[in-house]
């Protein structure tokens, strides 16, 4: 397959590989969802898309965790593992590949990639001086620390004086190349903000970095000296290439970049922003291989202002979030709330409030109560009524002809609140479109046909609605087209029926006769506030 072919097919993305120091955190979860609407919505437009996932199980913060707790690094981290694969399957992500970092395959493309930087004399060992934090296994700068030697990001926590032998990778010697990358491909990084970031930080001049730790075990050994282990950040990055192994392909890397690699988007938050931005593109020029298409850094979600994190404590519980009020409620509030690339507050009332305005409010009741009404006023259970019969006039039309392209757009570009309020302004109208157009009184007059061009063109804009929010909302978007009477389930993309024809479902007008309405069922129930929340 040549390139051109290869990226109109296929589509890989990955979400960070989460560290298993604790059981995950909604902030984890964000990450994850997001991507997840990507992969669904490629999948939508019938590319085959792989969606790759893992944890970072090396390095001192994991070592540490483990020790707090008396056990071996790699116990603890098979006992964690499962809370991020369960977690995921509550949310409905559907992955294609779990990449873990302790895995024997990694070692091997691990060693196999370090050779190449090695031969290439991109290895030097050297003195490395300077303040580490744990938490992000990461050298800071004297000038970025908070009162006190504390973390900027991880603020409660301290940062460690180290002095120590170390290997270094030439990250220096690839500050021109990089430059010459970033202007030749200015999508690579994503949003615009985080792009003048790396901009600014590599123009003020790239240092080498270490990439071995001495006095550290939890870590694959430096192939060309066991007295190392490998500093955690180099081996992780090349957990991605892992993935995209085959089950049982042999672990090289010719194997791995086969058919995936380059990888079309890295989805990161910004707090990692320079491993991905810069220092792992460094690595792959190093090592002679393709970069990846495009990497998107977005903000944080904050709990009172601050970084809602493992390590400051003040994290809300996924779990329980999903179990209390389902995945599709989790996944709608976080993409539709808080505009992709930006921080975002969680707020239980907004929450709440938001769900029952949007899910519940607009679009459930519009389909319960339009379905009734076909009930009531037509014969059978379908509408003799094609979408030609209503006229380009009608404001539901004119809104929906153009939504499937415009939220086709705000998807690339992984604007997913914009996507939504543009599908709920169809929705919104709708309700509008009904009330103005009172069918119930043009039944008692006897107009027949106008009764039914009325409960098409609404009936039609929820369908379209629910389909360009399938991936966000793909239980609830299943459920409304099983009560149009299309027998599509969103959760199963590999139906041909829903991957070939993005381009009729996502038009205005697919609904015709054939389609016998199903039953209206509720298909979000209203949130009540509990006394005691
Ligand atoms: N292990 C590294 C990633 C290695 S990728 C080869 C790591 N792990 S992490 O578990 O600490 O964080 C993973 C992701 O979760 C990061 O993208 C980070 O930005 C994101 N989040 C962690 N806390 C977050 C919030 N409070 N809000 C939004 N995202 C946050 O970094």
């Amino acid at each position: 397959m040549n390139l051109a072919d290869k990226t109109e097919k296929t589509f890989a993305l990955t979400t960070p590989l989460y560290y298993v120091n604790d059981v995950p955190h909604v902030g984890s979860a964000y990450t994850t969802m997001a991507a997840d609407v990507i992969a669904r919505f490629y999948r939508l437009l019938g590319r085959q898309v792989l969606l790759i996932t893992g944890t970072d199980e090396h390095g001192q913060k994991i070592q540490r965790s483990a020790e707090s707790v008396g056990k071996a690094p790699q116990e603890f981290c098979d006992e964690i593992v499962p809370s991020f694969a369960n977690l995921w399957q509550l949310l409905n992500i559907q992955y294609d590949r779990f990449s873990r970092t302790t895995a024997t395959r990694h070692e091997a493309i691990v060693k196999e990639f370090f050779y190449r930087v090695w031969e290439k004399g991109d290895i030097y060992q050297g003195q490395q001086k300077g303040w580490y934090c744990v938490s992000c296994e990461e050298f800071k700068e004297e000038r970025e620390l908070l009162e006190g030697h504390r973390c900027p990001i991880h603020t409660n926590k301290e940062v460690e004086w180290r002095d120590e032998q170390n290997y270094f990778f030439r990250l220096s010697k690839y500050q021109e190349q990089l430059q010459e990358f970033y202007q030749s491909q200015p999508n690579f990084i994503q949003p615009e903000s985080r792009r003048n970031e790396v901009l600014n930080f590599v123009e003020q001049g790239l240092q080498d970095f270490s990439i071995s730790r001495v006095n550290l075990d939890w870590g694959f050994p430096v192939p060309t000296d066991p007295n190392h282990t490998l500093y955690v950040w180099f081996d992780a990055l090349l957990g991605y290439v892992t993935a995209l192994l085959e089950p049982d392909a042999e672990p090289t890397l010719a194997n791995a970049l086969a058919t995936w690699w380059p990888i079309n988007l890295h989805l990161i938050g910004k707090d990692i922003l320079r491993f991905h931005a810069v220092y792992w593109p460094a690595m792959l020029m190093s090592a002679g291989l393709p970069l990846p298409k495009r990497v998107f850094g977005h903000g944080f979600l904050t709990k009172d202002g601050q970084k809602m994190g493992k390590a400051l404590g003040n994290t809300l519980d996924p779990v329980a979030l999903v179990q209390r009020y389902g995945s599709d409620a989790v996944r709608y509030y976080f993409l539709k709330e808080i505009e992709f690339g930006k921080d975002g507050d969680f707020n239980e009332v907004r929450f709440i409030n938001v769900l029952n305005a949007d899910l519940a409010n607009d679009l459930g009741n519009l389909l319960n109560r339009t379905l009734n009404m076909v009930k009531k006023y037509c014969a059978g259970d379908v509408l003799s009524i094609a979408h030609e019969a209503i006229s380009a006039e009608n404001p539901l039309k004119a809104i929906g002809l153009p939504l499937g392209e415009q939220v086709k757009q705000a998807y690339e570009a992984l604007a997913f609140s914009q996507a939504c309020e543009a599908i709920l302004l169809l929705v919104q109208a709708s309700n509008k479109f009904i009330d103005d157009q009172a069918p119930w009184s043009l039944y008692k007059q006897g107009q027949q046909q106008e009764v039914e061009k009325v409960l098409y063109a609404v009936l039609e804009s929820v369908r379209l609605a629910a389909y360009l929010l399938s991936p966000v909302i793909p239980n609830i978007s299943s459920d409304i087209y099983q009560q149009l009477g299309f027998g599509i389930d969103f959760n199963n993309q590999r139906d041909t029926a829903i991957t070939a024809p993005f381009s009729t479902h996502a038009t205005w007008g697919v609904l015709s006769s054939k389609q016998h309405l199903g039953t209206p069922r509720p298909i979000f129930k209203r949130i009540e506030l509990l006394k005691n929340d």
